[in-house]
């Protein structure tokens, strides 16, 4: 089966095939990032444009690099939500149209359980069942994973998420959006230790987040000291990171134990960070358990995980639907799909 896998739940257009038998057979990607960079974060209504000028194009591109025909398709995925509602109309429409010319269907994802599921992607995939940690802008949650379509949720933020609270972070000390790679490499340049801030619910007993009090106390601390030089700046950037990257850490290995399973997925755009990867793998190495990350490409939103989330589903029966009618979901609790 040929699945084609469309993304634009955001500022990511994503375009891929899935061959069930073959795995990934072509991906093409369109970051809007410095289209909506000097506005500072991203503009809905530029996103859901940009998203119409790019699907076609990246298309063409996907079945040129496959050497397959529109024809060999067998279904279309697409992000239906969560996500900005202009942007999922654009690839919801976009798929839903081209299903209804080809006379196959459709199969509508999530858009979280394409990032939870975006490690099988890799070289050495995880098997079920598994513990994620789910670490994006929009959602910071951990996940017992026991399939497809199953999934429990075991913690989540009660406030912003990893990756809102790094863009936050991050423009508070004056970079660039998107804030969180930008934040994660000035924090490679300072000193351990010397901005110590707040490690939040580290010792609440469960597995929720909060990480907003963390981001005022960086407020706290920028406007304690003034004017900040490049060293402050990056010292802080270190503080912010550590505090962040010990409770994801903490919180993900109690979720294991909780669990009694060994194997940790993490997923999301804050999986990128290197930090937090190295944290892990430490971690991995003196304890008995194993830590699978998506290539770094299938990190932040890609049309990939959407082919494979889509291709899994249509595998197992789940969401498959008639091409033509459809509606989008910019809210959409995970939690929705099952809870087995
Ligand atoms: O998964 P994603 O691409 O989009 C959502 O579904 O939200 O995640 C984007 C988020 C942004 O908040 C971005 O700043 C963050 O992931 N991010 C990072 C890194 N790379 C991306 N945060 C920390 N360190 C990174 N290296
Ligand atoms: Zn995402």
């Amino acid at each position: 089966m040929l699945i084609l896998g469309i993304e634009s739940s955001c500022d990511e257009t994503g375009v891929a095939l899935y061959d069930t038998d073959r795995g990934l057979v072509a991906h093409s990607l369109h970051s809007q990032i410095a289209m909506h960079q000097e506005y500072g974060g991203v503009v809905p209504e530029l996103a859901s444009r940009d998203h119409i000028r790019r699907t076609v194009p990246l298309l063409r591109r996907v079945l040129a690099d496959s050497g397959r025909a529109l024809d060999a398709v067998d279904a279309v995925a697409y992000t239906q939500g969560p996500g900005l509602a202009g942007a999922l109309l654009v690839g919801a429409a976009f798929a839903e149209g081209l299903a209804t010319s080809l006379g196959i269907p459709t199969v509508p994802v999530h858009h979280l359980e394409g990032h939870l599921l975006s490690p099988l992607l890799s070289q050495r995939p995880p098997t079920f069942p598994f513990v994620a940690l789910l670490v994006s802008g929009g959602h910071s949650q951990l996940m017992r994973v026991n399939g497809v379509g199953r999934y429990q949720l075991l913690g989540e933020t009660l406030d912003d998420a990893a990756g809102e609270a790094f863009d936050k972070t991050a423009k508070l000390l004056g970079l660039p959006y998107p804030g969180g790679p930008a934040l994660s490499a000035l924090a490679e340049q300072g000193r351990p230790d010397i901005c110590k801030f707040p490690r939040p619910m580290l010792h609440s007993g469960d597995l929720d987040f909060s990480f907003s009090g963390l981001k005022t106390a960086v407020l706290t601390h920028v406007r304690e000291l003034g004017d900040l030089d490049g060293r402050q700046r990056a010292d802080i950037a270190r503080g912010f990171q550590d505090a962040i990257v010990e409770v994801l850490v903490k919180k993900s290995m109690r979720a294991l134990k909780n669990c009694g399973l060994t194997q940790l997925v993490v997923a999301g755009g804050v999986g990128a960070n290197r930090e937090l990867r190295r944290q892990l793998d430490a971690r991995a190495r003196k304890t008995r358990i194993d830590v699978y990350y998506p290539e770094f490409e299938f990190c932040t939103d890609n049309g990939a995980m959407i082919a494979l989330a889509g291709a899994l589903r249509f595998q197992a029966g789940l969401s498959i639907k008639p091409p033509g009618a459809f509606a989008v979901r910019p809210r959409w609790p995970l939690s929705e799909l099952t809870s087995n």
